[in-house]
């Protein structure tokens, strides 16, 4: 199988994610900080070690702002419920996943007021239109670092000096981005960062984070057991507790430490670098095909290595169909969660783009085969 689909999971995973799972299954599988024993205590220092790793990514000073999650739309949805109250305003883009989308379209039916930025890419979102649309009561800009769908990024150095110059909190979600572009939540003025592990960091899937700026309180989303603090009746005001209800994952979040010590081995640099080269190779392969549009790729851009197409006469569905039942190749094709972006590129009535997406294990080899069986499909 060519494994073109790392927006959605990235696959495979490095060996030392696999054994890090591995060793905390057969040696130490016991509840993270709730019994005093040996074995519990090992598997909270595990944690933390993965907590400690994260904020050294992503240049956070105290690691106990790492709060864990399942994933990055449990970590939007804390931020965003968490944070917004009824009478605040919003203001967001029609780039959005639907993980932002859906939980302030939810918001928005409870009195919260939501502004779309309609932007094609990131340079769409200049300075003037930020500005001008802040109101009163703009409390947030919630933004996605990079598009899901075609991989342009978003300018959060620009936004991020913006919104503190207002003061007007700012989330980021760097589903797409963490592990591929480099993030400093100070030197970017990022309030709240949302991150997945299972993609671009290689972690396992049901892991992912919130970073909460230390001045910042939201309101938890989940309440229930923590381990210490068992007297009190109100979730504890002490993080990473205040907003960690329930048994972590320790085995993911061992997996998704290892996945980190892989970027920091491997380096920002070099992962950009590959997959960028990947993605570049393949824009020139598709440009060669005349019944083939590519959608939002910026030649000489840095974007995140994603490439969506649209092939004339085939719904992207049938094509990303025909590529895994003949070819073996994994795409996604469709909407991609993202119906705005579909909306604002103008492909929703075609049933979306077929999406690809490299990782570091992918070759160019891998880009010959796909280019080999769309030629073939088109023929
Ligand atoms: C930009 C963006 N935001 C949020 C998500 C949601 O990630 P998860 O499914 O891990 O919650 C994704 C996943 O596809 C994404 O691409």
């Amino acid at each position: 199988m060519i494994y073109l689909d790392n927006a959605a999971s990235s696959w495979p995973k490095p060996p030392q994610v696999v054994k890090s799972m591995e060793e905390v299954l057969l040696n130490y599988a016991a509840n993270p900080g709730r019994s005093g024993h040996q074995l519990a205590a090992k598997a909270a220092e595990k944690i933390f070690e993965t907590r400690a790793r994260i904020a050294k990514l992503f240049h956070v000073k105290n690691p106990n702002d790492i709060v864990f999650t399942q994933n990055a739309t449990e970590s939007t949805n804390l931020a965003l419920k968490g944070f917004l109250k009824p009478g605040d305003h919003v203001l967001t883009t029609s780039l959005e996943h639907n993980s932002i989308r859906r939980p302030l379209e939810f918001l928005k039916a409870k009195g919260v007021e939501v502004t779309y930025l309609n932007i094609h890419t990131g340079k769409d979102l200049h300075a003037d239109l930020l500005e001008q649309s802040f109101r009163e009561n703009t409390k947030l800009v919630a933004v996605t670092h990079a598009s899901n769908v075609t991989g342009t990024i978003l300018p959060i150095e620009m936004i991020g000096e913006i919104t503190s110059r207002h003061g007007i909190r700012l989330l980021v979600d760097a589903s797409q981005t963490a592990g591929f572009c480099s993030i400093d939540v100070d030197s970017m003025k990022i309030d709240l960062l949302a991150f997945t592990g299972h993609k671009s960091l290689y972690g396992p899937q049901g892991t992912g984070g919130l970073y909460v700026h230390p001045e910042l309180d939201l309101v938890p989303l989940l309440h229930g057991g923590t381990g210490g603090y068992s007297e009190l009746i109100d979730q504890p005001p002490i993080r990473p507790e205040r907003f960690e209800s329930g048994t972590r994952n320790t085995v993911g979040i061992a997996g998704l430490g290892a996945g980190v010590n892989f970027i920091e081995q491997t380096g920002l640099q070099q992962i950009q670098q590959h997959e960028q080269q990947l993605a570049n190779y393949l824009v020139d392969e598709l440009a060669a095909i005349p019944s083939i549009a590519v959608y939002g790729w910026e030649k000489n851009e840095f974007q995140c290595p994603i490439v969506s197409f649209a092939v004339e006469g085939f719904d992207a569905n049938e094509i990303g169909f025909i590529l895994d039942a003949h070819y073996q190749i994994a795409v996604r094709a469709g909407l991609h969660c993202s119906p705005l972006a579909h909306d604002s590129l103008g492909t929703s009535e075609q049933g979306g783009l077929v999406r690809v997406s490299f990782g570091y294990f992918n070759s160019e080899e891998d880009v010959k085969e796909l280019v080999h069986a769309l030629k073939d499909i088109i023929n």
